[in-house]
């Protein structure tokens, strides 16, 4: 994987060789975004399963469960993480001897990802079609290639209307204090040619007063039942602005980020990191060591604020409960059809 932490200064690819390794690149940001953190996992699991040196079936399965229980602990927010081990440890259920055990399970991680790519190319087109020809589009975090397998979620939209020869113009958050706008995004917007400028997070507001965004668009790290939106630290802002400015707010997410088991937003458990990226920038100290900071890396965003919900199966509008509901049965029926 790129080291993200290394980026936009230098690519880096690292080889992780064992789960350990990629729980730390989990925890440390060195891969982040919500679809890219559920792959990585399932790979570790996948490292796990070739790893074991337990020569029987129910040892093999113990070292399994505890590689699971040690990526669970890495980042508590993005759901696909919890999907992506549950997937692979159903996979692993069904083999019947180590070697068996070892096929299943990296076939199943393979397979997250190929659904990464083709969720996303899907997110994408039905997105750009919210486009218009000409806009200027905000954005939040990073949701691209990097966060992803390939091409993105919200930034995948703006991908694909590029491509289809849309006028786009991305103003890209900073994104404080990661830094994932001014560091990822606007790195992977200019390889992809697409026009972008960089702004700190406070300036979005004065933008919109002046007429200069037409919309927003984010992704989602977990959205609950009613389409409460957990997102980056940041997100609800821009929703409560865009309401106030009369702009449409869009959420692009992988139908697998919808939790049904969570009702509420109040209820999606949010990442506390360290006060020290706080009082740092790159590790440089931009505040005294002595004073407390809060790190909360997401917010939760109220349905109402969200104009729409770009999914992979279409576009989901309030009441959320039953759009997001009726996408998910229309997807699994979906794929139950296509699979022979
Ligand atoms: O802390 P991060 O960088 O993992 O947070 C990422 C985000 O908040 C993204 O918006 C979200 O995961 C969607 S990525 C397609």
């Amino acid at each position: 994987m790129i080291d993200q932490t290394r980026l936009p200064n230098e690519v880096v690819w690292i080889e992780c060789r064992t789960t350990e390794e990629v729980a730390e690149a989990i925890e440390a940001l060195r891969v982040r975004g919500a679809p890219a953190i559920g792959v990585a996992a399932g790979y570790a699991l996948a490292l796990a399963a070739l790893n074991s040196s337990a020569r029987d079936r129910d040892g093999w399965r113990s070292d399994l469960d505890r590689a699971a229980a040690r990526l669970r602990q890495t980042r508590p927010t993005a759901v696909s993480l919890f999907r992506a081990l549950d997937h692979v440890l159903q996979a692993a259920d069904a083999a019947d001897s180590v070697a068996d055990g070892q096929r299943r399970v990296l076939a199943a991680s393979e397979a997250l990802a190929h659904q990464d790519r083709r969720v996303n190319e899907q997110i994408g087109l039905h997105g750009a079609a919210l486009i218009p020809a000409r806009a200027h589009i905000l954005t939040h975090c990073n949701t691209g290639a990097l966060a992803t397998v390939e091409h993105g979620t919200a930034l995948g939209i703006i991908r694909t209307a590029h491509r289809q020869g849309k006028q786009i113009h991305v103003w890209v958050d900073e994104t404080r204090p990661a830094l994932q706008g001014a560091r990822l995004t606007a790195w992977e917007l200019l390889a992809a040619g697409i026009p972008h400028t960089i702004i700190v997070d406070g300036l979005a507001a004065f933008l919109m007063r002046r007429g200069e965004i037409d919309l927003v668009i984010v992704g989602a790290d977990r959205i609950a039942a009613n389409g409460d939106v957990a997102n980056k630290v940041g997100t609800y802002s821009l929703a409560v602005l865009a309401r106030a400015h009369g702009l449409p707010f869009y959420v692009a997410a992988p139908l697998s980020t919808v939790d049904p088991q969570i009702e509420r937003g109040v209820d999606i458990p949010l990442e506390e990191r360290s006060p020290d990226e706080v009082r740092t920038i790159r590790g440089i100290p931009v505040a005294p060591a002595a004073s407390p900071a809060l790190n909360l890396a997401f917010d939760v965003t109220p349905a109402e604020l969200v104009t729409a919900i770009v999914t992979e199966a279409g576009i989901a509008r309030a009441p959320y409960n039953r759009s997001l509901a009726e996408l998910a049965a229309a997807a699994v029926h979906e794929e139950s059809v296509s699979r022979p």
